[in-house]
């Protein structure tokens, strides 16, 4: 990343975010600057509230206070259909497709959402001709695709909507290696033509390793913002992720104590 970075406006700016659920706060002043055209990773401990600050932003939390700001405008308590409309594609942890119908259905479902419907159809085929795996299975029932593939489907459908910004929480999980590698690199290209991609991921180190920036999380607040190298190379984590009260790195998958230390 070239120092000019700094003088470029965040893709997404959260400052001082309190949310939660009933009378829990879960985000407790979160912060982030979050740069365009980047690979953001964040990381943090179960239970942190990375998968809480993904809903605050795509407002399926209220914002108890604080501001988040997609480029210089104010998403604040928007609602979902609003931010979606505003270029932000939310990709939820697990399974999100519709098992039952086919691939090409739920591409087309995916795109309900998009304002020239007219060029639906022309912007299926070039997915498709993009990921010819969709091609093949276009009429294939989605439930029968492979976790990765059904990954794969839910990335391609948000981009269906031309995406500025896309949240993508642990998209990893229960993939095969082959799998997580193909749906990185989908990322990658994604970065490459301009989105934003903010990502939440449990494989810490591998996904600091594709990445431009991290964020580390921890009880709701942000404790570092950095180059993803440089949390790599930061010695602090490991102990972050000691104090956070996660069991020994051996039992908990989303301990990140043994994988960077
Ligand atoms: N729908 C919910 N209702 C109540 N509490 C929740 C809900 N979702 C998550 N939580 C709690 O919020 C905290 C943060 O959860 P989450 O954001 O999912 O963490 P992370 O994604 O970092 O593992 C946890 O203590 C979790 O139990
Ligand atoms: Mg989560």
């Amino acid at each position: 990343m070239s120092a000019d970075m700094d003088t470029h406006s965040p893709a997404l700016t959260v400052e001082g975010v309190v949310a939660g659920y009933g009378k829990m706060t879960i985000l407790n002043g979160t912060t982030a600057k979050v740069r365009a055209g980047a690979i953001t990773t964040v990381i943090g401990p179960n239970g942190a509230g990375k998968s809480t600050l993904f809903k605050t932003i795509f407002g399926l939390l209220p914002v108890r206070s604080g501001t988040i700001k997609l480029g210089e405008r104010d998403i604040t308590n928007h609602s979902p259909r609003n931010i979606l409309d505003a270029g932000v594609v939310y990709i939820p942890q697990g399974r999100n497709i519709f098992p039952e119908l086919s691939v090409r259905h739920n591409l087309e479902l995916g795109g309900v959402a998009l304002s020239e419907q007219a060029n639906l159809s022309q912007r299926i085929d070039a997915l498709m001709a993009q990921f010819p795996m969709l091609r093949e299975k276009a009429d294939t029932q989605a439930s029968t695709l492979s976790g990765g593939q059904q990954k794969l489907l839910e990335v391609a459908r948000g981009m269906l909507l031309d995406p500025k910004l896309v949240l993508i929480d642990e998209p990893s999980i229960g993939l095969s290696p082959l799998m997580v590698q193909e749906v990185f690199s989908i990322l990658k290209a994604l970065r490459d033509k301009g989105v934003t991609i903010l990502l939440i991921e449990q494989n810490a180190k591998m996904a600091l390793q594709m990445s431009d920036y991290g964020l580390v999380l921890e009880q709701g607040q942000t404790r570092i913002e950095d180059a993803a190298p440089s949390i790599l190379a930061d010695a602090r984590i490991a102990q972050l992720f000691l104090g956070g009260g996660l069991a020994p790195a051996a039992s908990a998958s989303g301990s990140l104590t043994g994988i960077l230390a």
